[in-house]
């Protein structure tokens, strides 16, 4: 490595590293579990923007507590010395890359973040005790590294979400910013767990850029508009192939959007959920519902 990156396995170690640079400024955090990828690159171009010459600080950690069982924790992709590459590229300052001894020393805690109703629908109802690692495991590394800012992914929209609540619930008083989704050239949102995909399920998982897309276009004539457009297109590919697991049309701040149509043009976000072959992809949009005369058909 050339870069001035400093590589901190250790809590001990990643203290040392942000005092021997504290007169810079303000910390930002990018939590990842690693295998990193042109997404991830754009959260740390958000953190630095943000911080200027503060320090940017990449953790890099597959957090068992977040993946139920039969979910695919082992073969997770861990990719540490591509993953220094793609920092040390970026500016970063540290990359904290703890073991999960160093993170859970007593084992699993006992005292976990309850991500409430928030948390129980669309991801959460999918797997349940997902959200609760997440949280918890990102309070965590906010205590470790005891940032200002972080940048989590719009990829992940639920998880950003429940993020912002719990620092705002919970007045941990970090500002958590939403980097938007980085995509490949036909839609693909990126995606760490792309890479299980072989050729032709990469090419059917566009189907759900795809389907995200139409609802957007058919969006101003309404809500059964929109979601009927996403799912004509979905409804190209086999239920074997690509197994819906949810498709979803909530307000920004993920509450129940209403069946009326709203005279004038209104922020709401829709998501979707699918496995493509044995892999669990999601995808979401932002959406301008109504403004036009409600219509299903296309036109
Ligand atoms: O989005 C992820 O990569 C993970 O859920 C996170 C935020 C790093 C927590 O383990």
């Amino acid at each position: 490595m050339t870069s001035g990156l400093l590589l901190a396995p250790t809590r001990e170690e990643l203290h040392r590293a942000l005092d021997a640079r504290k007169e810079h400024g303000l910390v930002a955090l990018v939590p990842t579990m690693g295998a990193l990828h042109e997404g991830h690159a754009s959260l740390m171009r958000v953190a630095r923007e943000r911080v200027g010459r503060g320090q940017v600080v990449v953790s890099v950690f597959v957090n068992p507590l977040q993946f139920a069982p039969g979910e695919d924790l082992d073969r997770y992709p861990r990719t540490l010395d591509a993953d220094l590459d793609l920092c040390a590229r970026e500016g970063v300052d540290v990359v904290f890359a703890p073991s999960v001894d160093e993170v859970y020393p007593g084992g699993e805690p006992q005292v976990t973040v309850d991500p409430g109703p928030l948390g129980a629908q669309l991801e959460g109802a999918s797997r349940p005790g997902h959200f609760a690692g997440v949280l918890t495991v990102v309070a965590k590394l906010f205590g470790l590294v005891r940032p200002e800012v972080a940048v989590f992914g719009q990829k992940d929209y639920q998880q950003l979400a429940l993020v912002q609540r719990m620092s705002r619930d919970l007045c941990l008083g970090v500002e958590v910013l939403g980097a938007e989704t980085v995509r490949e050239a036909d839609g693909l949102a990126l995606s760490s767990r792309n890479r299980y995909l072989d050729p032709d399920q990469r090419r059917r998982a566009t189907v759900l850029s795809r389907a995200l897309a139409a609802a957007a276009e058919r969006a101003p004539y309404g809500l059964p508009a929109a979601r009927w457009a996403a799912m004509r297109v979905l409804d190209e590919e086999p239920e074997s192939e690509v197994a819906l697991d949810y498709l979803a049309v909530r307000t920004p701040d993920l509450q129940v959007v209403s069946d009326e149509q709203p005279a004038e043009p209104t922020p709401a976000r829709i998501l979707v959920a699918a496995t493509v072959g044995t892999t669990r992809l999601i995808d979401n949009l932002p959406l301008l519902l109504g403004g036009r005369p409600p219509a299903i058909a296309a036109d």
